[in-house]
């Protein structure tokens, strides 16, 4: 059994059907912090299977510690934590404590129960203000916020186990800019409050839930002055999940994967493209540059593609239709 901290979540949810999609049994704990059991029905709706839910805080080390009892839990794949840049710098203590020791309690109670295969949700913002792109995995880290350094330290602390202990295995995933939800339109991204990043805003302005988008920095040395990134779509993500897991079952070590597509695309061509496929006005202004934003940053994939057999299959296209359909269908997210 596969156990997912956070499974209720954005990217957990979609990787829980994959799961289930391909065979795994899992159980699912989340404190539902910033998700709702809605999504978990969902999943069961979809996949027309059953798992066990846990609502239980990995800060609660006892709590976890049962899940750990009740099930025979071979693996484990990590997506709980906080997530949201500028909550973490006007809230840090709460992002180390909830992220640092979540997964230090998560650790020791996989130590002690013998369970020693661990996917982690580790971020491309560990990149920092990268000197090139595509980013390789062999490049320098750094942080250049709270949320960021919580990522960065846990990626530390799994490669001091794995040299404690060389019977683990650990692949710690750097996603890069996830969107997109599931085809079915049953299970997407739900964001609490107003939110930050580029496609929820753009679904925000869409359902007039916000007037127009802002285009933070048109000065950018970039084909057409925007920030760029690599957009991937979260059904793809959540294979390279499925990739992950293959790779510790296989192998023991630490291993570090950026999982992207690959190509970098501007504010405008995610602006353009989700106007054009779903045939929607998203009226724009241009505003100086957000603070902390960094000019481009996409991945180089080969390694994932080498070591896992996995590659991104969905285009921006693909992206765009989806979160559309999902908030279309769900325009109050999982409160409908
Ligand atoms: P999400 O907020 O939708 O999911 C995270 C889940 O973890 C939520 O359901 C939340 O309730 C749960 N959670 C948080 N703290 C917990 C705790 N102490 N105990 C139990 N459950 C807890 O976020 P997501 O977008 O699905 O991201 C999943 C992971 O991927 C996170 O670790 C995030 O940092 C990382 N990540 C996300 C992105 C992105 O842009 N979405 C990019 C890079 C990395
Ligand atoms: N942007 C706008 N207007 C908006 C929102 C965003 O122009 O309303 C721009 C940003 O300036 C940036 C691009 O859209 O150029 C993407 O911004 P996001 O906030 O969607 O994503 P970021 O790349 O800044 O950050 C995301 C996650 C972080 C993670 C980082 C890793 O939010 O958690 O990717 O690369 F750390």
């Amino acid at each position: 059994m596969i156990l997912i901290t956070g499974g209720a979540g954005f990217i957990g949810s979609h990787t829980a059907v994959a799961l289930l999609e391909a065979g795994y049994e899992i159980a699912v704990l989340d404190n539902l912090s910033n998700s709702s059991e809605e999504s978990l029905k969902r999943i069961k709706s979809i996949t027309g299977k059953d798992f066990p839910f846990y609502y239980v805080d990995l800060l609660d080390y006892v709590a976890t510690d049962r899940v750990f009892r009740e099930n025979k839990i071979d693996a484990v794949i990590h997506f709980a934590g906080l997530k949201a840049v500028g909550e973490s710098v006007t809230m840090p203590l709460e992002y180390y404590h909830n992220n640092i020791t979540g997964t230090l309690n998560l650790c020791m109670i996989m130590k002690r129960r013998g369970v020693k295969k661990l996917v982690f949700s580790s971020s491309a913002t560990v990149y920092g203000f990268a000197e090139k792109v595509p980013v390789t995995e062999d490049m320098p880290t750094s942080t250049t916020n709270p949320y960021g350094s919580t990522k960065l330290m846990i990626e530390n602390i799994l490669k001091d186990l794995f040299v404690s202990d060389g019977d683990w295995s650990i692949a710690l995933l750097r996603y890069f800019n996830p969107i997109g939800a599931h085809k079915s339109g049953m299970l997407g991204e739900n964001p609490n409050g107003i939110p930050n990043n580029l496609m929820p805003r753009i679904c925000s302005v869409v359902l007039g839930k916000m007037d127009k988008m802002t285009i933070w920095g048109t000065d950018y040395e970039t084909h057409d002055g925007t920030g760029v990134r690599d957009y991937i779509h979260v059904l793809d993500l959540a294979q390279g999940h499925i990739a992950a897991l293959k790779k510790c079952d296989s192998d023991k070590g630490v291993f570090t994967y950026n999982l992207g597509t690959g190509t970098g695309y501007s504010v405008l061509d995610l602006l353009d493209t989700f106007s054009r496929v779903n045939n929607v006005e998203i009226p724009r202004v241009s505003m100086p540059r957000r603070p902390g934003d960094v000019e481009s940053l996409y991945a180089d994939c080969t390694k994932a593609k080498e070591e896992l057999g996995w590659e991104a299959k969905l285009g921006l296209e693909d992206m765009c239709r989806d979160s559309y359909n999902f908030i279309i269908k769900n325009p109050k997210g999982y409160n409908n």
